[in-house]
């Protein structure tokens, strides 16, 4: 049996209109890019109805609204993992396809054990991949704590997974008892507490069987995994059957690095690894062994496809826009997609968005408050902030939608009289102010020793950051140094810059 979703509640309004030929296209490609999941066309009616939830939860109208706010946010934003967890299948079991557990028993426990009489470590290191609501990695501490109790050997299960729910609950380690019933019953003794009182119909994993393992959200197609150490074996089962070929290949030649020499990886009965067969050898009931010396391992793994080309087509949209720059003072918004670009030091930029209206733009603020005392100028926090939010207003964005990302504020004036702590109060000044006027602060880099250059894209809320390389870092530092000082010398002498609303 499988964990369920909640059910959706009837007394909520249906969405307006049907989820159209274009925004499911839009929702799957997006869906493709973040998770690497391929959505086909039978799939429709399964997204609508699990989106349909969200456009409640968001109190949005229509699937496009939902299609434009989710894609105006990064990867990270709350929404986006969101819609992952809805999109996701979690199906799963205690002892699914129990052959794999039969050879670690069987198999790969006592060949560790030979290693170990012959000097090698008592340490036994297995990564269930895509474990969901946990039973599989339970099932895998189940089987290595009866094998090595008693023996002094160390057991260490990793266990990942894209979707926040599913780990969750995962971690709580709480199941309904039609999850464990069929269960040996002296398994069932051996490892879980039945639940009492409010808990009665559940059984928990037991403590000592619960601190084997650590979970952790993982997403295949990010960049970076966080996973260091090799595993004697991985356990990544039936997910790639979501993945085309080319994210399937990226994946395992990834997680073939992450294996021990002569480590395993099982995957679920419906996949196959025929495709790299120079990677891993296949042994019965899909088990592969990781090859000795393989071409592989001389090249490091290839980016997931998904990511690769979702950056591809980010870098060309954005290539084509027009580019407007701005500097300390100024404020910028406009209704035509436009890429915002500044250059920061200690200074903090805030970018505002509407993701309905499409519509956006950028401030640049040097300091919380003048340093004489009250000024209403745009160098400076809350006129500054103030004018951005009356300029995206003005190009036709609601102030109930603004969204908002938040840049700068690096340690690279602390040597100046006027500064002090300058990047310390332009940071805390950006994030109080969206707090108190309730605009979501969505996305931030804030604060670190690197000026940063930001593009920011002003009719879909897409930023992208970098710190400024070698000597323009020096300019950076030193052109807010030298306005900073002047404004210190006299602050009526300091010109007041262009305020550009488009
Ligand atoms: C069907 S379950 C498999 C559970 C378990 N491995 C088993 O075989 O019983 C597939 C899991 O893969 C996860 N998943 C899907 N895409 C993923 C991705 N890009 N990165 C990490 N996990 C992902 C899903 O959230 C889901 O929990």
């Amino acid at each position: 049996m499988s964990p369920t979703r909640p059910e959706l509640n009837p007394d909520s309004p249906a969405p307006q209109g049907q989820l159209s030929d274009a925004e499911f296209d839009s929702l799957r490609t997006l869906i493709y890019e973040l998770t690497g999941i391929s959505l086909n066309d039978s799939k429709r009616s399964l997204v609508e109805g699990r989106v349909a939830r969200r456009l409640r939860a968001n109190d949005l109208a229509s699937y496009g609204e939902y299609c434009e706010l989710v894609r105006s946010l990064p990867a990270e934003a709350e929404e986006v993992v969101e819609l992952i967890n809805c999109v996701t299948t979690n199906k799963t079991d205690f002892f699914r396809e129990p052959h794999h557990f039969e050879f670690l028993r069987t198999r790969l426990f006592p060949e560790l054990e030979a290693r170990a009489r012959k000097g090698g470590p008592r340490h036994v290191r297995l990564w269930s991949a895509a474990c969901s609501s946990g039973e599989e990695p339970y099932t895998l501490a189940m089987t290595a704590f009866e094998h090595f109790a008693g023996k002094g050997w160390r057991i260490e299960i990793l266990a990942t997974d894209i979707d926040t729910d599913v780990l969750a609950r995962a971690k709580a380690g709480v199941y309904p008892t039609e999850r464990v019933d069929g269960l040996p019953s002296e398994t069932v003794r051996r490892h879980f507490l039945r639940g009492k009182g409010r808990w009665a119909g559940h059984y928990k994993v037991r403590p000592e069987l619960a601190q084997l393992v650590r979970f952790e959200r993982l997403n295949f197609m990010d960049d970076e995994w966080g996973v260091e150490g090799r595993f004697d074996a991985i356990f990544c089962r039936n997910v790639v059957i979501y993945f085309d070929r080319r994210t399937q290949d990226a994946l395992f030649r990834r997680l073939h690095t992450h294996l021990a020499d002569e480590g395993y990886l099982m995957i679920g009965h419906s996949e196959n690894l025929h495709f790299l067969a120079e990677l891993f050898e296949p042994l019965p009931k899909t088990v592969h062994k990781k090859r000795a010396a393989s071409r592989g391992l001389a090249t490091p793994p290839p980016a997931m496809p998904a990511r690769v080309l979702a950056a591809e087509a980010r870098n060309a949209s954005s290539a084509q826009l027009p580019r407007r720059s701005i500097t300390i003072g100024e404020v910028f918004a406009t209704q035509t997609p436009t890429v915002v670009r500044t250059l920061l030091g200690s200074c903090v930029a805030a970018c505002l968005w509407d993701p309905i209206a499409r519509v956006g733009g950028m401030n640049h603020i040097l300091l919380p408050t003048a340093p004489g005392g009250e000024e209403h100028s745009s160098r400076f926090g809350v006129h500054a902030m103030e004018l951005l939010i009356n300029a995206v207003m003005q190009r036709g964005g609601e102030r109930r939608r603004l969204r908002a990302k938040a840049f700068g504020a690096a340690h690279v004036l602390s040597q100046i009289s006027l500064s002090g702590s300058a990047s310390e109060r332009n940071a805390a000044f950006v994030k109080q102010f969206l707090e108190r006027e309730s605009i979501p602060l969505i996305g931030a880099r804030l604060g670190g020793n690197a000026p940063l250059e930001v593009l920011f894209q002003t009719h879909d809320g897409k930023a992208f950051v970098r710190p400024v390389p070698g000597n323009a870092s020096a300019d950076v530092a030193h052109s807010e140094h030298q306005y900073g000082e002047q404004i210190v010398r006299n602050t009526r002498t300091v010109a007041e810059p262009d305020i550009t609303l488009f």
